[in-house]
């Protein structure tokens, strides 16, 4: 298994040769799509080194330097490089190569997604398109001449602006397209299809007009809206809070159904999961909706953030993509409710980016090792490096902030620059010494604060110590800045003061001048990425959650009591459940609060918060607790369920605002009274009345989940209302996974075994595979290792496809360490089985050499 070999940060050199100019002729065919590449070049080094151009997957079919033939022994061509001897100064390299578009399942490169042809090139995919050179710091103009047949293929598109177009022989015709930026080759795309188009103008700020042109399958138009109106409200939004404008007369999004990931910023033509694009109420959810506003934000935002000013290496990678999470998020509380949005970030980080960096994956958001980049599209990259960039912004001030940002794009535009080039404008802007705060690029593992409360001398001291967990690739970790927002509830009056602490020593203790039983609410708004451990009383929380004026805080307090209970009734079995959890639910069930953010604290912690944060954890333990605690609060608390029920299924129709919040909420109550079989009706009723996806998903879930008498019926009803539309039926296969009992396994085979199940489509994998692993704990941890097994075959079957994809599902058998001995065991011989299988990938291997090493 050692046959791939590692990156290191360490080991960066700048690149010996620039190519200036990049003019590509892509005649497109099934099998042989013959790629005409001409460099305009300059070795800038002086020593002897050989021109080493990347290149995958290729044929080479001719190469000519400087328009002449080279004698074969001045180069040599490789399954990963074509290498070039003797040359020097400038010079001109004409390439041609052919490839095989139809047969590209790993989705990188070029490949076909149903019709249409289609392209993805970041990390390290236009190697396979052609030979050049290969990293995101050799940046080039691009002229793109893309040739198709013209029925099949009415649209030709790539980046920039189409400054030709005309006629060929044989029914062909060509677009050439001209990209005036610099850019380097990851953000190079080509789309060639035959689509709907829905076509807009914005004018920006400086009174530019710019088309907007989204591009969707047949018969999707109208499904293009939410996503157009997302677009204009990114692009207003970057303008007002950044100053950041436009800069192509064209900015094109292209919808396509096979996709490794969520969706791609290629300069002036994204391409999108259809997933995050295909939005009408019938079909898809309220978070579908929010989620498509996320992304096509996320996306455009890297037309600054990524694509004007880009990465030297792929180590860098969190430089724009934490930064572009930031702003997506931040553009996302700007759009809807701050609070409820905060919630939703720290809940996924929680969940997932503390396992991930807890597990054998584990690495800073700037990584210095690499086998297969790949597998650094991260939690940790993209989640926890927004919350650096968040720890910024909360240290600096939004002014403060602002001054940095404009400080980086005066400096670095059009530049491929690093991590540590970004801090140094932010502390350069703000005169102030940030060099502590950047050990959060270098250091792996979740850092734990363990704070301390003293009463004397009428004085209020409060001592904050920090460690993180040694890992095996750094067993000595430094303290680091923490930004700490804290919350005093003074007691009668329950005046709050906030304060902004920082701590950048391993130690450090204040005293504030406030009474004695004043109440302490730290980490407001989680101002780090950070575990808390802070002895607090059930009264104190109780304080937080009525009295503390950050709703983050609010709900974090909440969610304290109800994870100290699920703690505590793993361990001592036949408990009763406790008063201050009665209390909670009382407290917030009365409250008059926005019913999104109601629903958020009226939710128990999730299997992954509890495992994210807990140790030596017994999974079956673990999900019968959650069950037990869901079936408390339905018994104590039916009647006012039931009225909260009806008044937010009433509030729906009278206020379009508050509506998504309002159906969150009704889930949420419904998903506890379906414990109780005579409120099996509601569920039925819900479906059944169902004008939108979200009540109609939301119902059918809760039916299986519960297996209500009715769920078959409801899976054949919704199977055959939505059999035509591929984004709802990976839902119906999800929903499928969530049957909890062990009929489930011979069920998800019959499933894989319908005609609509393609192990070639990432999406209709992750409905089956991946919501499995993520959503039935209860069955994906079953004390058989038959859950883990499912898994484990998948992810074989999937990497012989698919390296990319098969490389995330794996995900949850290697994070196992917060897993009890028994469980850790059975995920253990699931990986052995992996390794046992021939031809592994370079993805999964770098993953389970890390997983098994730690054994
Ligand atoms: N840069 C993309 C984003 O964050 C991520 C991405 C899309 C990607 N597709 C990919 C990364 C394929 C690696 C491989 O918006
Ligand atoms: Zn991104």
């Amino acid at each position: 298994m050692s046959e791939f070999t590692p990156r290191f940060l360490a080991d960066y050199q700048p690149s010996p040769y620039r190519i200036h100019q990049t003019r590509l002729v892509i005649d497109l065919d099934d099998h042989k799509t013959k790629v005409t590449s001409q460099l305009s070049m300059e070795k800038v080094a002086t020593d002897s080194q050989p021109l080493e151009l990347d290149g995958e997957h290729l044929t080479l079919v001719s190469l000519l330097v400087d328009g002449k033939e080279i004698a074969e022994s001045n180069y040599s061509v490789s399954d990963s490089s074509l290498v070039i001897e003797g040359l020097s100064g400038e010079f001109t390299l004409d390439i041609v190569t052919e490839i095989d578009p139809a047969n590209n399942t790993a989705l990188e490169g070029l490949y076909k997604s149903g019709q249409a042809y289609c392209t993805q090139c970041e990390a390290e995919g236009f190697r396979r398109i052609t030979y050049y050179l290969d990293r995101p710091d050799v940046m080039s103009i691009f002229t793109t001449k893309v040739i198709g047949d013209k029925a099949s293929y009415p649209y030709l598109l790539a980046n920039g602006n189409p400054v030709e177009r005309g006629q060929l022989e044989n029914g062909k015709h060509f677009v050439t397209w001209h990209d005036p930026f610099p850019k380097p080759c990851y953000l190079f795309a080509l789309v060639a299809g035959d689509f709907d188009l829905l076509a807009d103008t914005y004018t920006t700020s400086s009174g530019k007009d710019v088309a907007l042109e989204i591009f969707v399958d047949k018969g999707n138009r109208s499904k293009a809206e939410h996503a157009m109106a997302s677009l204009k409200h990114s692009m207003r939004w970057d303008e007002e809070t950044f100053g950041l404008v436009y800069d192509l007369d064209i900015y094109m999004i292209v919808a396509v159904d096979f996709f490794n990931m969520g969706a791609m910023e290629n300069k002036g033509l994204n391409v999108f999961n259809s997933k995050y694009v295909l939005a009408d109420t019938a079909s898809a959810t309220d978070v579908d909706f929010f989620n498509i506003e996320a992304v096509i934000a996320h996306e455009y935002f890297h037309n600054w953030t990524g694509n004007r000013i880009t990465c030297r290496d792929w180590f860098q990678l969190s430089l724009k993509e934490g930064l572009t999470v930031f702003r997506d998020q931040q553009f996302s509380a700007d759009m809807h409710s701050a609070a409820v949005t905060r919630i939703k970030n720290v809940k996924v980080l929680r969940a997932q980016q503390f396992a991930e960096d807890a597990g054998p994956m584990s690495h800073p958001i700037r990584p210095e090792k690499v086998m297969e980049m790949n597998n650094f599209y991260t939690l940790t990259v993209y989640e926890k490096g927004a919350e650096v960039i968040r720890m910024l912004h909360t240290l600096l001030g939004k002014q403060g902030f602002r001054a940095g940002m404009d400080r980086y794009f005066e400096k670095f535009d059009g530049m491929a620059v690093t991590c540590d080039d970004f801090v140094n404008a932010m502390a350069e802007a703000n005169n102030r010494d940030l060099s502590i705060f950047k050990r959060w690029y270098g250091q792996s593992g979740t850092p734990e604060v363990t704070i301390e409360k003293r009463y004397f001398d009428e004085r209020l001291h409060l001592t904050f110590s920090q460690v993180t967990p040694a890992s095996p690739s750094q067993p000595e970790k430094q303290a680091l800045h923490i930004p700490i927002k804290v919350e005093f509830i003074k007691p009668a009056s329950n005046e709050v003061i906030e304060e902004l602490l920082e701590l950048k020593s391993e130690s450090e203790t204040w005293s504030f001048d406030v009474p004695q039983s004043t109440v302490v609410a730290p980490f407001a708004e989680f101002s780090a990425p950070v575990k808390v451990h802070f002895e607090q009383s059930d009264d104190e929380l109780l304080s937080i959650v009525e009295h503390a004026k950050d709703s983050f805080s609010v709900w974090e307090a909440g969610q304290s009591i109800l994870r100290k209970e699920v703690v505590r009734l793993m361990q001592n079995d036949n408990d009763e459940i406790s008063e201050s959890v009665m209390r909670t639910f009382q407290a917030v069930i009365d409250a008059d609060i926005d019913p999104a953010f109601k629903a958020l604290m009226l939710t128990l912690p999730s299997f992954d918060e509890v495992t994210g944060s807990e140790q030596n954890v017994n999974a079956q333990a673990l999900v019968e607790v959650l069950e037990r605690l869901k079936i408390f609060v339905a018994n104590v608390f039916e009647q006012p369920l039931l009225s909260l029920f009806d008044e937010s299924r009433k509030s729906i129709n009278s206020d379009a605002q508050s509506a998504p919040g309002q159906r969150a909420l009704s889930s949420v109550v419904l998903n506890y009274l379906a414990v109780k079989p005579e409120h099996h009706e509601l569920v039925s009723k819900l479906f059944g009345n169902a004008d939108n996806m979200t009540d109609q998903l939301a119902a059918l879930t809760i039916a299986v989940r519960q297996q209500t008498s009715g769920a078959g019926t409801l899976l054949q009803k919704f199977e055959q209302q939505w059999i035509n539309d591929t984004l709802v039926m990976d839902k119906w296969f999800s929903v499928n996974t969530n049957i909890p009992s062990s009929d489930l396994f011979a069920h998800m085979e019959a499933l894989k075994t319908r005609p609509d199940f393609e192990m070639t489509n990432p999406n209709r994998v992750r409905a089956l595979v991946g919501a499995f692993a993520m959503q039935n704990p209860k069955q994906f941890h079953c004390k058989s290792g038959q859950g883990y097994n499912f898994l484990a075959n998948m992810v074989v079957e999937m990497d012989k496809l698919n390296p990319q994809v098969a490389s995330r599902l794996i995900t949850p058998l290697i994070q196992r360490e917060a897993f009890s001995g028994e469980y850790q065991k059975l995920m253990t011989q699931a990986l052995e089985t992996i390794i046992q299988s021939p031809q592994l990938s370079k993805d999964i291997t770098e993953k389970l050499n890390a997983a098994l090493a730690e054994q």
